[in-house]
């Protein structure tokens, strides 16, 4: 019998030296795990948890350092957040999960796809690249890292958050702009700097993109100012079971920025899938789950 996840509260456990937070709800027999992106937190995926809850276990956590998770910072790579996301699917006892990733999210599942690919089902990539920081993508870097341990983490926050959203959204949705920006000010300062200096060093993961053997929606906001356009099109062109979607008017933090079109792609391409047999994945029918 399967397990139902009605909790939508924060859940805290500890593996080796680090406390992972998460929200797990629904129910299903393949999860879907959602992962964040520079420098946010979990609650990013709100609109798509609040979506899917009904039809799907759905699980978003906070990577160690961010939100409510912690964990060592001094030796963060997009290997070890890997490691970590392996380390939570063992302890809730999930062998293969679909997994989404926005952004770094995206660079950490690339990662994990590479090492662990028996863990995945299907995998959902937003607003993300294969390659490795330029030598000016490191330099800007290592600027942010100066300004932010010199104290302007307020200032760069605010410049960085209007490079995340879409002007309609900057404009019209101060509230949810709000949200992000407190997120990334109250985020600590050894979080974002040694979080830095680890995207700096990270690898291109472009050149075993080939091997990636199974279903794979890119999703990109049009708009998207970090994530160009033409790195999502190289994704779709190096995965062979990949489909490529953009949503217009949104920008980097596409899920945030139009959450309606988002979810309609996530449900249709989860819905091809078919791996959740048990489970109504029409969404037309909240009744099939308890609500709590
Ligand atoms: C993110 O949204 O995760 C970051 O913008 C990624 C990056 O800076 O490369």
């Amino acid at each position: 019998m399967e397990q139902q996840h009605t909790s939508g509260k924060d859940i805290s456990i500890e593996i080796n030296d680090s406390v992972y937070c998460y929200n797990d709800i629904g129910i299903g027999t393949v999860p879907v795990i959602f992962i964040h992106g520079f420098p946010f937190d979990k609650s990013s995926w709100q609109p798509q948890m609040e979506f899917l809850k009904n039809t799907l276990r759905v699980i978003s956590y906070d990577i160690r350092g961010f939100g409510k998770s912690t964990g060592a910072m001094e030796v963060v790579s997009m290997g070890l957040f890997a490691d970590d996301l392996i380390a939570l699917m063992d302890k809730l006892q999930i062998v293969k999960a679909i997994v989404c990733g926005l952004s770094m999210g995206g660079y950490i599942l690339l990662n994990a796809i590479q090492r662990y690919p028996d863990r995945f089902e299907a995998i959902v990539l937003c607003d993300t690249q294969c390659q490795a920081d330029t030598p000016e993508g490191i330099e800007n870097r290592n600027q942010t890292i100066s300004k932010i341990i010199s104290g302007s983490k307020t200032t760069w926050a605010s410049e960085f958050i209007k490079k995340c959203f879409h002007p309609e959204t900057l404009n019209k949705n101060r509230n949810i702009v709000e949200r992000q920006w407190d997120i990334i000010v109250t985020t600590t300062t050894s979080s974002l700097t040694e979080t830095l200096r680890a995207l700096a060093k990270r690898n291109e993961a472009c050149t075993r993109l080939q091997e990636i053997n199974i279903p794979c929606m890119i999703i990109n906001g049009s708009d998207d100012l970090i994530i160009s356009s033409e790195k999502a099109e190289f994704l779709k062109d190096n995965i062979r079971l990949s489909t490529l979607q953009f949503i217009e008017n949104a920008g980097h933090l596409s899920n945030l920025d139009q959450p309606e079109t988002f979810n309609r792609l996530l449900l249709d391409f989860l819905n091809s899938l078919n791996v959740n047999p048990s489970v109504d994945m029409t969404n037309e029918n909240p009744s099939t789950v308890d609500r709590k």
